[in-house]
């Protein structure tokens, strides 16, 4: 599904995930600080998106290929919550508790509460997508800036594993809905991520 490692890239361009404003470098040192905090957020979000995928094979059982595409991904982001879990063991770390996901909740927000259940299906695929996409934008970031080399490789793995989702969520939103259509909502939801990205404090104990 990726393409990049198959031409022997070793990174993922932050262009390929079509995000319009890419992370203020400074994010990658602050996170160096708070590992503890960047773990436990990570392990969250991971959850998340596990439950974001049984959350649309819930809502969407008449959609076949969604149904199949998204059951094995519940698996894998199921596993990436244990090998962050394994992490913070490792470190001797506690897992904490979740906070307040303020880039998650305004997402929500942009999404779409009225209209039709195949409209909501589109903008719930563009959400998961769009998270994806920052998401493997900032592990590549923290692959390509940590010091140490354990780390680098950990972060490479999620890197590569949330552009194949991204890629995935985009893929699905084109199988149900027009091409024209899935381009003008993506977009719209680029731009407000972007917005939302720039209203944020730059903070080193989150992944977003
Ligand atoms: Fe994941
Ligand atoms: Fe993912």
């Amino acid at each position: 599904m990726i393409k990049s490692e198959e031409k022997g890239e070793k990174n993922v361009p932050f262009i390929m995930l079509g995000l319009k404003l890419p992370t203020d470098p400074r994010w990658v040192n602050l996170a160096e600080i708070s590992l503890e905090d960047i773990l436990t957020d990570h392990a969250y979000c991971e959850q998340k998106a596990a439950v974001s995928c049984i959350s649309l094979i819930q809502g969407f059982p008449d959609k076949k290929e969604l149904v199949r595409e998204l059951s094995p991904i519940v698996t894998e982001e199921w596993g990436h919550f244990r090998m962050v879990l394994a992490e913070i063991e490792r470190r001797q770390f506690n897992l904490g508790t979740q906070r307040k996901d303020l880039y998650v909740n305004q997402l929500l927000a942009f999404q779409q509460k009225g209209g039709s259940r195949e409209d909501r299906l589109l903008d719930k695929l563009l959400f998961c997508g769009l998270i994806e996409a920052r998401s493997c934008e900032r592990f590549r970031l923290l692959h390509e800036y940590l010091t140490d080399p354990y780390l680098k490789e950990f972060y490479y793995k999620f890197m590569v594993s949330e552009a194949g989702h991204y890629v995935l969520f985009l893929d699905l939103a084109r199988l149900y809905f027009p091409q024209d259509k899935v381009k003008t909502r993506w977009e719209s939801y680029l731009k407000e991520e972007a917005a939302i990205m720039q209203r944020l404090e730059l903070s080193g104990n989150r992944l977003h």
